[in-house]
């Protein structure tokens, strides 16, 4: 038998030995009865050298071409069966269903937030922001609250003394600082502060909103927690008017929850404006609580003082301003009953929203 003949049979059962090897171990071992240094094909190899001179082209060719073809199935083989290893054991069931992930969702107070910005933002406003470590100009000199007014003490207000910063007894237990001294930090108690910081770096007209977190030295129970929400308002632009306000804030109540909102407005106090108002809200649900009507924001024409304080011209802008507490809105919307539900972060409440 030739040498070419003998070639040809043999790479064909090689082939197949590699080709099916069941697993790694037997691939390998097929690998060694062919292609390792005692192999078969390897002492076919060794016959190349003795053979005459005018078959040895076409025989090392071959044999050449052969090896190739045997090398190239063991990778093949060697590819299959790694990842036939990497398998899981048992049989998978395509058949089976999804795993479905648990999605998370808004807290309630984030939902509202959302849904007044929106409404909000259909007529014009955007949302505007500024810290929560504040100082005592933006929050209250600057809105023309006087220095002995209640709202600075320090029952109300939560001071920062940054001097002792790295000490928590230090916040838990500040000095308010003396007037006149470097200015005195303080935790905002309402995002009131942030009207004067757009009115300082901006020129009129202004339409924004501010929602954003408040803190007040209040013992937490049912309707109080220290920390709490709230969304400002400032509009400024020639020749506003009250009227332009209560039709402002019953377009977003009656948004937010449904046409029966009546809206009402009540004479108030606040330094920064003048005259001021307190607005009281009522529909089907207030009626459900066997009440009237709900306090629900203050709000007011901007005082002409507060907007000499920032650089406006008096004479030349008119504005309104409001500002309500997100937590009330909240719970009448939800019917929720404790304040102190929204940040115990119990699953079980905050799955029913
Ligand atoms: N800052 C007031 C509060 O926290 C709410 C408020 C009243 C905001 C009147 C205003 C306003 O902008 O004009 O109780």
């Amino acid at each position: 038998m030739s040498f070419l003949d003998e070639l040809e049979p043999l790479k064909q059962s090689a082939l197949a030995d590699l080709q099916t090897a069941p697993d790694l171990a037997a691939l390998d071992h097929a690998k060694g009865q062919w292609l390792g240094a005692q192999g078969r094909f390897t002492a076919l190899m060794k016959q190349l050298g003795a053979l005459p001179k005018e078959e040895k082209p076409l025989a090392g060719k071959a044999l050449n071409a052969a090896k190739i073809d045997l090398e190239a199935a063991l990778a093949a083989r060697r590819v299959d069966l790694e990842l036939k290893a990497a398998l899981p054991k048992e049989p998978t069931d395509f058949t089976l269903p999804g795993r479905r992930r648990v999605l998370g969702k808004l807290h309630p107070l984030t939902q509202v937030t959302e849904d007044i910005v929106r409404s909000f933002r259909k007529i014009g406003f955007v949302v505007a922001d500024g810290p929560e470590i504040e100082d005592e100009y933006h929050c209250f000199d600057a809105l023309n609250t006087p220095a002995d007014h209640p709202a600075r003490d320090m029952q109300d207000t939560f001071y920062v003394n940054l001097g002792q910063a790295s000490s928590l007894s230090s916040i838990s237990k500040p000095e308010k600082p003396e007037a006149g001294a470097t200015p005195a930090l303080l935790l905002r108690t309402h995002t009131s502060s942030v009207q004067i910081r757009v009115m300082a770096k901006q020129q009129p007209p202004v339409r924004i909103i501010v929602p954003g977190r408040v803190y007040r030295r209040d013992n937490a129970d049912a309707t109080h927690n220290p920390t709490f929400h709230q969304i400002e308002g400032l509009y400024v632009d020639k020749g506003v008017t009250v009227g332009d306000l209560k039709g402002t804030v019953e377009f977003v109540f009656r948004e937010l929850m449904g046409s029966d909102v009546k809206i009402r407005f009540r004479p108030h106090y606040f330094s920064y404006t003048e005259p001021s108002y307190e607005i009281d809200f009522t529909n089907a649900l207030v009626k459900k609580m066997g009440k009237d009507w709900l306090e629900i924001a203050g709000c007011g024409m901007v005082n002409p003082t507060v907007f000499e304080t920032v650089g406006y011209d008096p004479e030349v802008w008119t504005g309104w301003a409001f500002g309500f507490g997100i937590e009330r809105i909240a719970m009448l919307r939800y019917g929720i009953n404790d304040i102190r539900l929204f940040y115990e972060n119990d699953l079980r409440f905050l799955r029913q929203f």
